[in-house]
């Protein structure tokens, strides 16, 4: 099999620094994984670590998922729901190559954190269930990285077992998303079951043979070029299908854009089991060529590539209380270019205001480790006392300032009471200082007493979180009545306008911490109507 442009090993100590940046760059891969809950995100997670030789046998990440509960005393919520609040980045090493793989969160910690994990993704691999196909969580974060150009992978999984047939699947996954899918495998099938995948770009065929293990190690793969020997190899009728399918595919055209992909405009599709391990390796391979190192990125003041001397970053993620004895909140950084020295000032361009880098903290799992260095396409956590926001931008030469995080509008939301009014003070430091670090949207309705705070979120989890962290970090007892709205947009257009709009039945005008307005709608009919009436109105669905 030809190799996948294995990167070659470079004797580190014989590099200058900027030859060491710029190989430091290329061997980068940031990516995310989104999919609905239930697709196998955990499951492929840890099979790309096995593969990457970061873990030897599969189900030790579970494993430890659950044993952290007993040990980690971080936010006790966390511990009483047995889930994961923060998302994290796990960083392993194939062939060469240093991938960071960022954690989106899902199930009912799904919140804007995962959204903000793929503004500091360079790609994603969308996950599907191969009897599913697109669902609701996976086409919000589709949009999400399509709006963003964000090259994505998709990965069709649980094929070990029968699912809808594939060229139905990708039909339905094209209509409902409007974007292309180009198959670079395609699965075997002996009647319904998956004896391996045919590789289209290599022409090659992978078999693979069941272990007992549940693919606790790495699949056992026979590999042969296909052609008509290949027919004793997979049985008569898999070959015959598998020509007529391969036929249809290739009749289809067009060959396989790289340009296109690297615009987000076609995702380059795999079939495969994560859990027995069947196509792991073959998309692995794949993802590697394909998969983009660090661009540039555009600030407003220049294009920043990741190879400039000079240090850039972001930060995408704060997580207050990981420590509740250090009341100690983090900052998470996506490292855009330079390599990143512990020690050194570099400026935040919001406050103008120097900031030391701390030693950086790198996350495998929830394990913290202290690393010595970190380069473009890293996420590093570091030590913040209450000066950083989320989308600042940290910069070691001049100004940068890289377009801020968007906040995506939310789908619900409550009003927030506080009975007791001497904590009214507290109740508004915990609000602010909750909405800069992005756990909650907070929204002003003109109320008799002065404007009354109502909550925004995207996964419902993110109330109880805010409840649970005001009584405990701020003294404030407070519950939210839920309301019935389920969208909101940020509106520009005459103010007349926007106000007649907000009367409207269903509607509610409102404005965010920044005196932006916006307009919540109690369905997407509301929503719909409102499009279609207000012309001269312009919705957004992100704040800029
Ligand atoms: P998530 O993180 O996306 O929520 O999914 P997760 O990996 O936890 O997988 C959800 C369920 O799907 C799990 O079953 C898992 O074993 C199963 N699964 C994942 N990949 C495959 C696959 O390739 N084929 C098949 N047949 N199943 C797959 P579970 O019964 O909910 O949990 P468990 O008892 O196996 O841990």
């Amino acid at each position: 099999m030809a190799p996948v442009g294995r990167l070659a090993i470079c004797p580190q100590a014989q590099l200058s620094s900027k030859q060491r940046l710029q190989y430091e760059v290329a061997r980068r891969r940031t990516f995310a994984i989104i999919s609905h809950p239930d697709a196998g995100k955990t499951t492929l997670t840890e099979k790309l670590l096995l593969y990457g030789g970061a873990i030897h046998l599969a189900g030790s990440v579970k494993a430890r998922r659950a044993q952290r509960h007993a040990t980690s005393d971080w936010m006790k919520l966390e511990q009483e729901r047995g889930i994961s609040i923060t998302s994290s980045v796990l960083q392993f090493d194939y062939e060469g190559f240093r991938l960071n793989l960022l954690d989106t969160p899902g199930h009912q910690d799904f919140s804007e954190d995962t959204y903000r994990a793929l503004v500091a993704a360079d790609s994603a691999i969308m996950l599907l269930d191969n009897r599913k196909g697109v669902e609701e969580q996976t086409r919000k974060l589709f949009a999400v990285c399509t709006r963003r150009r964000t090259p994505i992978f998709t990965f069709v999984n649980k094929c070990d077992r029968a699912g809808e047939e594939p060229l139905k699947l990708l039909d339905d996954v094209e209509k409902d998303l409007g974007t292309p899918l180009y198959p670079l495998t395609w699965p075997i099938l002996d009647g319904d079951t998956f004896v391996g995948v045919y590789d289209r770009l290599e022409n090659y065929i992978h078999l693979f043979e069941r272990t007992h293990d549940h693919g606790a190690r790495r699949a056992a793969v026979r590999t042969a070029a296909f052609g008509p020997g290949a027919e004793h190899l997979i049985g008569q009728s898999a070959y015959r299908r598998l020509c007529e399918e391969i036929l249809l595919l290739d009749g289809a055209g067009s060959s396989f854009d790289v340009g296109a992909f690297m615009r987000g405009e076609v995702s380059p599709t795999f079939f495969g089991s994560a859990l027995t391990n069947f196509g792991v390796e073959p998309f692995l391979r794949s993802f590697l060529r394909l998969a983009p190192p660090p661009r540039e990125r555009e600030a407003i003041e220049r294009t920043v590539a990741p190879n400039d001397d000079a240090f850039t970053g972001f930060v995408f993620k704060i997580q207050a209380n990981m420590d509740p004895k250090h009341r100690d909140r983090i900052a998470f950084i996506r490292i855009c270019s330079g390599e990143y020295k512990p020690g050194s000032m570099v400026m935040n361009a919001r406050t103008a205001r120097q900031v030391r880098l701390s030693a950086p903290t790198q996350f495998l799992a929830r394990e913290r480790t202290l690393v010595a260095e970190a380069w473009p396409g890293d996420v590093v956590g570091i030590l913040d006392r209450g000066n950083l926001r989320i989308g600042d931008t940290l910069s070691g030469n001049g100004t940068v300032t890289f377009q801020g995080i968007p906040r995506f509008s939310p789908e619900f939301f409550g009003r927030l009471r506080a009975p007791d009014p001497l904590g009214r003070k507290h109740l508004d430091t915990g609000l602010r200082q909750l909405s800069e670090e992005g756990a909650v949207q907070v929204f002003y309705e003109a109320g008799l007493t002065g404007p009354a705070p109502i909550v925004g979120v995207v996964g419902l989890l993110q109330f109880e979180v805010l409840l649970h962290r005001l009584e405990h970090e701020y003294g404030v007892r407070a519950s939210i009545d839920r309301m019935k709205y389920s969208d909101a947009r940020w509106v520009v257009g005459n103010a007349q306008t926007i106000i007649d709009l907000g009367r409207r039945p269903g509607c509610a005008l409102v404005q965010d911490a920044d005196g932006q307005p916006l307009v919540f709608f109690d369905g997407a009919w509301t929503l719909q109507h409102a499009l279609e009436q207000y012309k001269a109105v312009t919705f957004h669905e992100v704040s800029r």
